[in-house]
């Protein structure tokens, strides 16, 4: 492709008059011109990402009018510049740079989430509707029995109760949250594909799929390729599931054929399972704890939480969080005012201003999340003496693993025995029971993680019009998670908006690579851990020489492409869900044997 283009532009100045032949050599740039630009991007970008950072956080734990007005300030002169610079790199097409200005030149160009046209005022309205539509998402409240709930109370109750018409109404009810952010969020779809299309991409969708060091229809195809490798088992799980939703609620509830009802799953989304553990957990052999109650026992407040976390990273070598970790982050939720409840982890100077940003409940799924949102700040930190275009994950996909990995060991009964929460590990008969439980996370979000972006892929190329947003949205949970609504949408649903993902326009995919690179790296470090026993029961708690090499991967950054990061730990390059057939193979199989009779599928 290269050695094309050369001999193209060869051609070209041949057929000019040598006047004409001379003044176009001297425009091509040099080497040297392109290296001075990327530096002279990367300090400017620099220099105004702590500015940029530091009003996204004030907004994204006060939201108010005014700090919403400087967020999009910020983020809009931001995305100006970004712009303008990824535009300016494309000069440099084609100059024989060194590698590493040249890996610049392209993450300058993939810099930001939703490019801005080019055109004056473009960048700012772009900035607003984003700001605009993460805090519609944020303080959205919805009547239920005569009282305003949020989202967290809301998913308390998917969580806890069992009474399907209840159910119903609370799924129902945040659903009224979405249907005001449609219009907005069509016209940030528009704006964005303006901007990439300015960039050389077709539509966002390519630019989203552009970010993992190969061709956009590549990485499309490697997504169904594991996805291929995965569903069998998905179909397994759900075949397991839909039986026992239809022992509990009956044929009128829950029948035992088909999808399954969105709301019964125990999570918002239907994303992860594991809270209706009660449900479906095997008739014969009962699981002896479960970490919410462990945790209610032991006095864990949401700190504890956080500095066990800490503890956890601490054991595999990483220096403590730093004092004012702890003084910026918001653990819980603030009582006086509006704040993005959605966990997530910040780094706001590319050093050691690390934080989290949660609203922290006392339960197992927390305690889990406490662990991810870690690995993004461990991460941060990790990288942080890299040049600033490759301060970033080796792909999102590594950004959203590293944490995921360490709550792999940080759930085995393994670990919770050796911090005191559990007073004895059991024994392999509650392996299944222990399985059951992952899986209900980890295997029924593959397909959820999947079709996020298929739908925002679809919806940026134009495939799918605003007028077919929700319709195109239940094709797709059907057709990957075998789930529908308890009910008939309404005419102006804009479900989707009712993940905090697509308000808050976080690529998605990224989720669905970490649900199948942790089970990579969890492999990769039992084995250098010298564990021999099975990989569910393995926690790498402790073992410092693997986290030295962990961390080794972590400094890297997004310094080169991935399958080197992911070699540099796991000896792999390639992403690969046989680490997951492996972990939960016993699962699979007792899972067939248990369907035996039933009608799988939907
Ligand atoms: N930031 C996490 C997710 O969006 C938090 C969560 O687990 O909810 O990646
Ligand atoms: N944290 C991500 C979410 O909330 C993936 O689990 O969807
Ligand atoms: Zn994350």
């Amino acid at each position: 492709m290269k050695s094309y283009l050369m001999a193209a532009s060869a051609a070209a100045l041949m057929a000019m008059t040598p006047l004409a032949a001379a003044q176009a050599q001297a425009a091509r740039p040099t080497p040297a011109e392109a290296k001075a630009f990327v530096d002279k991007a990367e300090a400017e970008l620099e220099a105004l990402s702590v500015y940029t950072a530091k009003a996204a956080w004030v907004r994204a734990t006060y939201i108010t009018e005014d700090t919403q007005w400087l967020e999009a300030k910020a983020v809009g002169e931001e995305k100006a510049l970004a712009t303008k610079l990824a535009m300016e790199a494309a000069r440099y097409d084609g100059v024989a740079v060194d590698p590493v200005t040249a890996r610049k030149l392209m993450l300058l160009k993939l810099y930001l989430v939703l490019p801005a046209p080019a055109r004056e005022g473009a960048a700012a309205e772009l900035a607003a509707l984003e700001s605009g539509l993460d805090s519609t998402y944020s303080t959205g409240k919805f009547d239920y029995k005569g009282r305003q709930i949020t989202l967290n109370d809301a998913e308390d109750i998917l969580r806890e109760s069992r009474d399907p018409a209840e159910l119903k109404a609370v799924w129902e009810g945040w659903r009224t949250v979405s249907p005001p952010m449609r219009a907005d969020y069509a016209q940030l779809v528009a704006l964005a594909n303006e901007g990439s299309k300015g960039l050389g991409y077709s539509d966002t969708g390519a630019l989203w799929r552009a970010k993992y060091d190969m061709a956009p229809d590549a990485f499309a195809a490697e997504t169904d390729r594991v996805w291929a490798q995965v569903e069998p088992f998905y179909k397994n799980l759900h075949c397991y599931v839909r039986a026992k939703l239809n022992d509990k609620y009956g044929d009128g509830v829950q029948p035992r054929t088909g999808p399954i009802r969105a709301d019964l799953l125990g999570n918002m989304w239907a994303q992860s399972w594991g809270n209706i553990y009660d449900i479906v957990a095997p008739a014969r052999v009962r699981s002896s704890y479960d970490l919410d109650q462990l945790l209610v026992k032991a006095n864990y407040d949401p700190t504890k939480m956080v500095k066990t976390g800490e503890a956890f990273y601490s054991s595999l070598g990483f220096a403590p969080l730093p004092q004012t970790f702890w003084e910026r982050s918001q653990i819980t939720r603030p009582q006086d005012r509006e704040v993005v409840c959605h966990a997530s982890a910040w780094n706001l100077d590319g050093k050691d201003d690390i934080r989290i940003k949660m609203c922290t409940k006392v339960n197992g799924e927390d305690f889990y999340t406490v662990h991810h949102e870690l690995g993004h700040n461990y991460y941060q930190r990790a990288y942080g003496d890299q040049p600033y275009l490759f301060k970033g994950g080796a792909n999102d996909g590594f950004h959203e693993a590293i944490g995921d990995f360490a709550g792999l060991s940080a759930l085995t009964p393994t670990y919770l025995q050796q911090i005191g929460l559990l007073d004895q590990a059991p024994g392999a008969e509650e392996d299944i029971p222990f399985l059951l439980k992952m899986a209900l996370d980890k295997i029924a979000f593959l397909p959820f993680g999947l079709l996020v972006d298929k739908w925002r892929w679809e919806v940026f190329s134009g495939e799918v019009t605003p007028a077919e947003y929700n319709d195109a949205w239940w094709t797709l949970r059907t057709r990957y998670q075998g789930i529908v609504p308890p009910g008939p949408r309404p005419a102006d649903a804009f479900d989707p908006g009712a993940k905090y993902h697509v308000p808050g326009n976080t690529p998605y995919m990224r989720y669905f690579l970490a649900h199948i690179y942790q089970f990579q790296f969890h492999r990769a470090a039992c084995a250098q851990a010298g564990w021999d026993g099975p990989l569910h029961r393995c926690s790498v708690y402790d073992e410092a020489e693997m986290g030295r090499r962990f961390n080794a991967m972590m400094e890297m950054g997004q310094s080169k492409p991935w399958p080197d990061a992911l070699e540099a730990f796991t000896g792999e390059r390639q992403t690969d869900a046989s680490a997951i057939a492996d972990y939960f193979a016993p699962l699979n199989t007792w899972l067939t044997a248990q369907n035996k009779g039933e009608q799988c599928g939907w």
